[in-house]
């Protein structure tokens, strides 16, 4: 069985193949980067008018690379949301109209669904049941997961996400959007100065908070001259708060699920401190620990082709309603 699935709730849009037994058959994506760079994040008006532009000609892209033609795929699987709502719909209505003109069942996926079983698109996947931390620009959520499908909610962030974060502390240190991954970079460059709270980790619980780090930014740059090298290590000490708060709340899961392996998966899964100080915390607790290659930690229409098959092959699969939702819980 060969779907194609379709991603465009933001800011990249992004086309693939999966095929029920094969795997993984072509990839494609086309980040809107450039766009919005100049207005310093993402403009919903135009971000539609990219996924318009470029949606129907990565769909041509993708099934030439797959070598097949529009009666090979049995189904379209499409981000219904949570997203942009223009963005999303410009997915939806696509998508709905290629399975009502080829005849096949279009299903509506959960993006933050996609992104948790993106690192079962690897070699030698996870089991479950297992831990699954999402941390994206929207979310930062606990997942304990016994199947697809089968989810429980342990705690999630009560104000910004990880991402959100991120792209926020970036922007008070003058870094352009996409903030998450030039913060990563000038952390690199930065030394053990400031030193950052780790919210809401002593007390007990999964939930996260990370919007005072923002003050902590604001008061730690004011202190000083703001040079390059203060930047630099007020962007250490910020990702060093993330990445151990994150990295405490893993090991309380893992603890209190009794699960032995966690998954960790959304954009901010790429960054290689976060990936670091989560290894180590994995090594120690005797706990397996599994991330999606950093191409498919953002977002990628292969998790979402991955998701669209397992649910088609449960027979789940939908009428031709143009399904959207900005707001979606999981
Ligand atoms: O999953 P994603 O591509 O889109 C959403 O579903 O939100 O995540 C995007 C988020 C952005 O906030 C971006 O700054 C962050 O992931 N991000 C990173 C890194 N790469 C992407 N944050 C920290 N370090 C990175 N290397
Ligand atoms: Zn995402």
């Amino acid at each position: 069985m060969y779907v194609l699935g379709i991603e465009s709730s933001c800011d990249e849009t992004a086309v693939a193949v999966y095929h029920a037994s094969k795997g993984l058959i072509a990839h494609t994506l086309y980040s809107q980067v450039a766009t919005h760079a100049e207005y310093g994040g993402v403009v919903p008006e135009l971000a539609s008018r990219d996924h318009i532009r470029k949606l129907v000609p990565l769909i041509k892209t993708v099934l030439k690379e797959a070598e097949l033609i529009a009666k090979d795929i049995e189904g379209i699987a499409y981000t219904a949301g949570p997203g942009l709502m223009g963005s999303l719909l410009v997915g939806a209505a696509t998508a709905q109209s290629l399975a009502w003109t080829w005849q096949v069942p279009a299903i509506a996926v959960h993006h933050m669904e996609g992104h948790l079983l993106a690192p079962m698109l690897e070699d030698n996947p996870p089991a479950y049941p297992f831990v699954a931390l999402l941390i994206s620009g929207g979310h930062t959520m606990l997942i304990e997961v016994r199947a697809i499908g089968e989810y429980r909610l342990l705690g999630e962030s009560l104000d910004d996400a990880a991402g959100e974060a991120f792209d926020k502390t970036a922007k008070m240190l003058g870094l352009d959007y996409p903030g998450g991954p030039k913060l990563a970079e000038l952390a690199s460059k930065g030394q053990n100065r400031f030193k950052f709270p780790r919210p809401m980790t002593d007390r007990p619980g999964l939930e996260f908070s990370f919007s005072g780090l923002k003050t902590f930014t604001m008061n730690a740059l004011h202190a000083t001259e703001q040079t390059a090298q203060d930047k630099a290590d007020i962007a250490f000490a910020f990702q060093q708060a993330i990445a151990e708060t994150l990295s405490i709340k893993c090991k309380r899961a893992l603890q209190q699920t009794q699960l032995q392996t966690l998954i960790v998966a959304g954009g901010v899964s790429a960054n290689q401190e976060i990936r670091r100080q989560l290894q180590q915390m994995a090594a120690k607790e005797g706990a397996e620990i599994r991330f999606p290659r950093p191409e498919f930690c953002t977002d990628n229409g292969a998790m979402i082709a991955y998701a669209g098959c397992q649910r088609l092959m449960a027979g789940q699969t939908q009428n031709l309603e143009i399904f959207a939702r900005p707001r979606w819980p999981m």
